[in-house]
């Protein structure tokens, strides 16, 4: 059977500050998709949140970037938006960066990730969410976990996937158009590594096999101040993975998160943090973060989904989270100086231009160098 996998998530208003939806929004939110079930449009669906962004998992057979999924999902969070509006929650609407909808979520300020795909008989798949981060936040984990055997065993023992993989990557600074680029692995593995470095610049919006074509994997690419021309809250990415069999294995996708890499986000969306992989409906709190990343594992069959297995509610990531809380509390030991705050380029968008601006004025100049 071929049915579409869609994600779609957005930040419509939290309680305390930037840290979680009210009850009522979650179900608002359920009450939203199992209509939409009961009506047809959907086969199955699944709503979570992590931190402060609400995500509507849903199944259809509709295919990606439907009209009627995304406005689903647009009217979903404008009724979110009313009932953060009633209760009276920080930052209500905040995602929505457009006044009407306009046929799909992407530009608008949701963000999307969305695979169609022809069911196998065992569907095993994984949703991330992630907030106070941006879609950068999957380069590190979703480039090892396809490409690199210390963390994808599979690459050396499954002859299957020895072909290796195709990334789409995104320059998301291109604001005119979707700007991609297509390498594959083994062969661009440096390529692909000059630009997954920058993760504030190129993004993996995809993932395919080699050998069939199959799609792996699709992660959201929204940057929320390249719509807005302005600071207003984080992007908060989320991610599909499939696993198992010509795919990595679930445990293998997982692997390369044991790092708590460094990424930017947290307070203001302008420090770098270690990620801490978290349980499903986590909240936000130290410094407004830190940057929280879930795990939401699925089967698919037939369009129905079975229970989640939550796939970070497991020992061996406490010791991950307590890693991660000290490699944060290191790097916030420095404050605002260097490395530890956002470079300019992602500043820019903040009121330190305005400071910038006020300061210039007041410089002198000293000493001047005489030239002719
Ligand atoms: P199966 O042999 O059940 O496919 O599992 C292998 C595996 O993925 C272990 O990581
Ligand atoms: P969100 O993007 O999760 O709303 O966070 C915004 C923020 O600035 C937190 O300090
Ligand atoms: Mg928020
Ligand atoms: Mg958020």
């Amino acid at each position: 059977m071929k049915i579409t996998l869609s994600v779609i998530k957005a930040d419509t208003g939290s309680i305390g500050g930037h840290n979680r939806p009210s009850e009522a929004m979650v179900v608002k939110a359920k009450e939203q998709v199992e209509s939409a079930t009961a009506n047809g449009l959907l086969t199955d669906a699944r709503i979570t949140f992590t931190g402060d962004d609400i995500a509507l998992l849903m199944i259809h057979t509709k295919g990606v970037d439907n009209a009627d999924i995304h406005k689903l999902a647009w009217d979903t969070f404008v009724e979110t938006t009313k009932i953060a509006k009633s209760q009276g929650l920080y930052g209500a609407g905040q995602d929505l960066l457009k006044d009407a909808f306009s046929g799909n979520v992407r530009g608008m300020g949701p963000g999307s990730a969305e695979i169609e795909i022809e069911e196998r008989p065992a569907e095993p798949f994984i949703v991330f969410a992630g907030d106070k981060c941006g879609p950068g936040v999957f380069n590190y984990p979703l480039f090892e976990c396809f490409a690199n055997p210390y963390h994808n065993a599979g690459l050396l023992l499954a002859p299957e996937m020895r072909a290796g993989f195709t990334f789409t990557i995104m320059d998301v600074n291109n604001t005119e158009a979707d700007k991609i680029i297509t390498l594959k692995v083994p062969e661009d593995y440096y390529d692909i590594a000059t630009l997954l470095r920058d993760p504030n610049h190129f993004v993996i919006e995809s993932v395919r096999e080699n050998a069939t074509g199959l799609q792996a994997a699709a992660a959201s690419t929204s940057r929320l101040h390249n719509i807005a021309g302005k600071y207003v809250g984080k992007d908060d990415p989320v991610a599909i993975v499939r696993t198992q069999k010509t795919f990595p294995s679930t445990g293998e996708i997982l692997s390369p998160w044991a790092l708590a890499h460094y990424t930017l986000g947290d307070n203001r969306g302008s420090h770098h943090v270690a990620v801490m992989p978290v349980k499903q409906n986590s909240i936000i709190s130290y410094f407004d973060g830190p940057t929280i990343i879930s795990a939401a594992g699925y089967c698919v069959h037939e369009g129905h989904l079975t229970e989640v297995v939550d796939l970070f509610d497991q020992p061996f990531w406490d010791y991950v989270r307590n890693k991660s809380a000290e490699k944060t509390l290191a790097i916030r030991a420095q404050g605002f100086y260097g490395p530890s705050m956002a470079g300019m380029d992602e500043l820019e968008y903040t009121g330190v231009v305005e400071n910038l601006k006020r300061l210039d004025a007041k410089f002198i100049l000293r000493n001047t160098i005489k030239t002719s």
